[in-house]
């Protein structure tokens, strides 16, 4: 468990009650190491990832991660930032798929800035790309030139292998979904996007049940605005899933409602693979240590690694059912909150979440 900076925090405190919860109400047993990522490492160890956190990052079975970053650690030397932290256990646990979905509850569907008949129902999985592309991409940097202008560079580079392993896990979700697959690319522009599509094009051969669609990355932004429902599975690049990830998660009402998972390759020996989950949100700085902080895409994130991780879809279907449950209630954070909602604290709505398990618990778990 890595909560890292800001409201990271405050959400993990919610999501170690969820654990414990499970502990005492399921077959499950965690052990759970507790460690700093991001600022906070930076405080502690002046480096955002110690060796010793990321190796036993290595040896879990899954990681929960809050959020890193703040306004502290924005002028640090660029390796130093809190989100090398987080970059670096991508890069190096290899979690080259990254699953964002956006579905909308019920009884938040006119908490979007979209009109409700465009949202209602919504449930969209963008699949991002997320060790590769422009975010690693060498060369990169800041130079100064002779005239004594400086350059900043990134490189955007995909190789086929990295095109084609990401192509395959959409190809699969896709179906299991409406077997229908959107490839989000700018062929038109750049060339390791022409190639892209190219390899999707190629992939598409082993799945001819699915429907695949290729769409430029502005036409697809605005596509996610006027008419999401177009869409069920999106696989893109790094930057452009980290873009519309951020969109399609307003479409949801908001970004504290969205979580995601990080998986790695298949592992032959453990039957399982490496998996990072954490809310697609950020540390908000300004509102940190407030306790007003949704934790609801946190408590979701937990939600994934049950069902991705740990093989108990039915476990994270009753989260889900849970969360629905109470937002059906009138709760709700301050983020989603209409003038006649109960404004809960983040505790207070991990209490109630808690609390509406603990009714359930005489339903079969
Ligand atoms: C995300 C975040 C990260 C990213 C940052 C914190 C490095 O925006 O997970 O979407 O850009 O990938
Ligand atoms: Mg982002």
């Amino acid at each position: 468990m890595l909560p890292g900076d800001g409201i990271g925090q405050e959400i993990s405190c919610e999501a170690e009650k969820i654990f414990q919860w499970l502990e005492d109400n399921t077959e499950l047993n965690f052990q759970i190491d507790k460690c700093s990522v991001g600022g906070k490492s930076i405080d502690e160890y002046n480096e955002p990832i110690t060796t010793k956190v990321l190796s036993l990052a290595f040896e879990s079975d899954a990681i929960l991660l809050g959020a890193v970053g703040g306004p502290k650690w924005e002028s640090l030397p660029f390796h130093k930032r809190p989100e090398r932290g987080l970059l670096k256990i991508r890069k190096e646990l290899d979690l080259f798929a990254n699953f964002r979905p956006a579905t909308v509850f019920n009884s938040l569907k006119n908490s979007s800035s979209l009109k409700e008949n465009l949202i209602s129902d919504l449930n969209l999985m963008i699949i991002r790309e997320l060790t590769g592309g422009i975010y690693f991409g060498e060369p990169r940097g800041i130079e100064k030139l002779p005239n004594g202008e400086k350059k900043g560079f990134n490189t955007l580079v995909y190789t086929t292998d990295q095109i084609r392993r990401i192509a395959i896990i959409a190809f699969e979700v896709a179906m299991k979904r409406s077997k229908k697959l959107c490839s989000v690319d700018k062929a038109n522009v750049l060339e390791s996007t022409e190639l892209w599509r190219e390899i999707l094009v190629e992939t598409s051969v082993d799945f001819p049940q699915v429907k695949l669609s290729h769409m430029y990355v502005d036409n697809a932004s605005m596509q996610l605005v006027r008419y999401p429902k177009q869409f069920d599975v999106i696989v893109t690049t790094n930057m452009f899933g980290d873009i519309l990830s951020d969109c399609a998660s307003m479409l949801t009402g908001s970004l504290g409602m969205l979580p995601s998972a990080s998986l790695g390759e298949y592992d032959e020996i453990t039957k399982n693979r490496r998996a990072m989950y954490e809310p697609v949100h950020g540390s908000a700085p300004d509102i940190a240590g407030k306790n007003i902080a949704n934790p609801l895409a946190m408590i979701q994130s937990l939600g994934m690694m049950l069902e991705y991780s740990f093989n108990k879809v039915n476990l994270n279907n009753l989260l889900k059912k849970t969360i629905s449950k109470i937002l059906d209630l009138g709760f709700r954070t301050a983020d989603i909150a209409n003038e006649s909602d109960k404004v809960l604290s983040t505790s207070d709505m991990g209490e109630a979440i808690l609390d509406e398990l603990k009714n359930s618990k005489n339903e079969k778990i």
